[in-house]
């Protein structure tokens, strides 16, 4: 904290409330997503989580992603359809649809369409009729995986090969799909991520304790590039222990984190993620974050965590909905959804005054930036990189290590750590999680 002995003794007038006005508009490039923007075409090159398997019946069921509204079914041969809200005929909703055996066939004229939008039968029409040949309805493909379903919406001679991520195949760990949602921009959203300080502000000292009370300790906080992304590194002294976690951004819209209630009191190595989540555009001014809430022993040892409330609309920690608090108490205790929606619907970038807490915000959208520009240009952007076994290796983890370091030595303790871990993305999680443990036994700290 600054001491009063080190303010700025020069500082601009007060008052300023009529002077200080901004016409500045949001940051079109990084925040707007309609097909045709340069963000919204950098978004559709990779998979996105659309839904979860259990909110589809029997029935049809529009959802909006990307500014586009679609309509997501499942017909009775088991395979599942994601295709313009619109009927290719006249326009009728594909809602009102009703399911086949193959595909869905419009309410309005029997037009009956596969998963893949071709024309199976033009309603009256002959089975012959041209029609079949000339028209087709606007479709994604999708891919279920551990109870949410993902879709591809770029162009389709560029669709990526489906991703597998390396703490989806950890033994013992019970993963609940869940999504959120927020009414504002989908940027905000996802840059809460990388700008760890938050934690100490808005959950600890603004609103008391919101999890683990050793997440409001002061933190040493850097920011590394990964091979997915970027990793921020927070190193805490919780008593005797060093606590070393990293919190991975999975450009461009993904993310890991570590324990919720995480109180670093135990000796461990390269404990892994306690959520993996999108944070999924419906359109400009609203976001659905879809993922898996992830349950172990190891990450949840005081089984703090409650599976029951995990789902649509429903998380078991802390200010992440309207709903589950009246407006007195998110007054009081704000947490992450007061926060990020309140910053507009659209926050404007060029109305903020970015300092040096907020170096890890500055560097996602660069980086978001320049993959932006890249596939405006006409390039490819990168996709994760496939790690053992064909899997997208992964960096969020936690490190906690019994030894008592001063502020420099503890940096560079957690930069060690993290070095390794972004150094092992190779290898098993048997071995990453001992490549972690021998570096930190390593770890001599410097004489003075
Ligand atoms: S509007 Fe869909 S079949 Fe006519
Ligand atoms: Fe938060």
């Amino acid at each position: 904290m600054t001491s009063a002995m080190n303010q700025p003794t020069e500082r601009p007038a007060g008052f300023q409330g009529y002077v200080h006005q901004s016409q500045a508009r949001e940051d079109e490039e990084l925040t707007h997503v309609d097909h045709g923007t340069s963000c919204g075409e950098y978004l559709r090159r990779f998979w996105q989580p659309v839904a979860m398997s259990s909110e589809l019946g029997e029935l049809p069921l529009v959802v909006k992603i990307l500014g586009e509204e679609l309509v997501l079914f499942r017909d009775k041969s088991n395979s599942v359809g994601l295709l313009h809200k619109h009927c290719a005929h006249r326009g009728a909703s594909l809602e009102y649809g009703i399911i086949a055996e193959r595909g869905i066939i419009c309410c309005y004229h029997g037009w009956h369409y596969d998963v893949d939008g071709t024309l199976i039968r033009a309603g009256s029409e002959r089975l012959d009729s041209p029609i079949c040949k000339n028209v087709v309805q606007g479709a994604y493909p999708v891919t279920e995986k551990d109870g949410i379903l993902f879709t591809y919406m770029g162009p389709p001679d560029k669709r990526p090969d489906f991703p597998e991520y390396d703490t989806q195949h950890l033994p013992g760990v019970e993963r609940i799909p869940f999504s959120l949602t927020t009414p504002c921009n989908w940027l905000q959203v996802y840059e809460n991520t990388q700008d760890p300080i938050h934690v100490l502000h808005l959950h600890t000292r603004s609103s008391g304790v919101q999890f683990g009370v050793a997440s409001g300790v002061d933190q040493i906080i850097e920011y590394e590039t990964s091979p997915t992304g970027m990793i921020n590194i927070q190193t805490r002294q919780v008593e005797e222990y060093t606590w070393v976690r990293t919190v991975e951004a999975i450009l461009p819209n993904a993310n890991q984190t570590g324990a919720i209630w995480e109180e670093a009191e135990a000796e461990k190595y390269f404990q892994r993620t306690a959520i993996l989540r999108w944070m999924v555009p419906i359109d400009n001014f609203s976001t659905r974050t879809i993922g898996w809430r992830d349950y172990s022993s190891e990450t949840d040892p005081r089984d703090q965590g409650d599976r029951s409330l995990v789902g649509k609309e429903s998380i078991d920690f802390v200010g992440q909905t309207e709903d589950e608090r009246s407006y007195h108490e998110r007054q009081q205790q704000p947490g992450d959804f007061e926060a990020q929606v309140s910053q507009r619907p659209i926050a404007i970038h060029a109305r903020e005054n970015l300092a040096s807490s907020d170096s890890g915000v500055a560097r996602l959208r660069q980086l978001l930036r320049g993959h932006v520009r890249n596939v405006a240009k006409g390039n490819d952007p990168p996709q994760p990189p496939r790690g053992y076994k064909g899997w997208v290796s992964t960096y969020t983890q936690d490190t906690v290590y019994p030894i008592t370091l001063d502020a420099l030595q503890r940096q560079e303790f957690g930069r060690a750590v993290a070095d390794t871990v972004l150094e092992t993305g190779d290898l098993n999680h048997e071995n990453r999680t001992r490549s972690v443990k021998k570096r930190c036994k390593k770890y001599v700290p410097p004489t003075s």
